[in-house]
């Protein structure tokens, strides 16, 4: 499965600065050949704080994590594999709907590349035409007494292979190869995501998931549709109403309104 055999040509960092334009300055990105996990990599050692983004590309991962546990598997050229180093300010509120503003930041991104149908499986999966095309891993750790720093990792399908099977991967998936014919090269495409992600990530940052809300409902996957979570100690089927300020999941059951935070729980529609 992670089989890298293959040489890869190496990215175009000159591209992917130019693509960036004026934000350039506000990342430091780094794009290493080969790691385990770009999130594990900024997990266990994070750079220093020097007011800029840190980013961690890596062309292959040998042991991509996802959520619940799960690998994020890969094959060569297959995947925009990535980590975004997020720092808050002291006292800013626990980021519950992180992944879901960057979910929402995945979503225009590929709109403005021109894929149709892009919507948002709660909470942080990224559908086309109801197939899954990115994922996202957000794991926090506290820094510097109570201020929080967000690992925010990516992984994109580019070009996955006809035969490529996912372990535990619960409905089909689809590839940015497949949606746009000519997909953008992996600097354009990382390039036009940062400068989508920055903005969000600042107003998320600011006065957290409230003012991204209605633009992530607009792109709710299952907005009104009968749906089921799953999770450890939880189980309940009721009809998904979309997310409240926090990112909670909001499932009618009966007459109550049920809030569901973040966490090991998988979302489906109903028999
Ligand atoms: C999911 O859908 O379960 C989340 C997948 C997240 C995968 C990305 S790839 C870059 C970063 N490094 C990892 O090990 N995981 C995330």
């Amino acid at each position: 499965m992670n089989t890298f055999l293959s040489p890869l040509p190496a990215p175009d960092l000159a591209a992917l600065t130019a693509a960036l334009g004026s934000l350039a300055t506000a990342f430091d990105i780094d794009w290493v050949e080969e790691c385990a996990s770009t999130n594990s990599v900024l997990l266990d050692s994070p750079p220093k704080n020097d007011g800029r983004t840190h980013v961690l590309v890596a062309t292959r991962q040998s042991a991509g994590r996802g959520r619940r546990g799960r690998q994020w598997l890969a094959w060569p050229g297959a995947s925009l594999t990535f980590s975004v180093l997020w720092r808050f300010a002291p006292d800013t509120p626990a980021p519950a709907g992180l992944s879901l503003a960057v979910g929402l930041a995945l979503a225009c991104t590929l709109e403005k590349l021109g894929v149709a149908a892009v919507t948002l499986k709660w909470p942080n999966d990224v559908l086309v035409h109801g197939a899954k095309l990115a994922g996202v891993l957000v794991e926090v750790f506290p820094e510097r007494g109570r201020a929080l720093t967000a690992i925010i990792g990516i992984g994109l399908n580019l070009a996955l292979p006809a035969d490529a099977a996912i372990p535990g991967q619960e409905g089909d998936v689809t590839d940015l190869a497949r949606e746009l014919g000519k997909p953008p090269t992996c600097e354009a495409l990382l390039a036009a995501i940062l400068s989508e992600l920055h903005p969000v990530l600042t107003t998320y940052a600011g006065t957290g998931f409230g003012l991204l809300r209605n633009a992530w409902q607009q792109r709710n996957a299952f907005a009104n549709l009968p749906v089921r979570i799953s999770g450890e100690g939880s189980d309940i089927a009721g009809l998904c109403l979309g997310v409240d300020d926090e990112g909670a999941l909001l499932v009618r059951v009966n007459e109550d309104t049920h809030r569901v935070y973040a966490g090991d729980v998988s979302l489906r529609t109903a028999p």
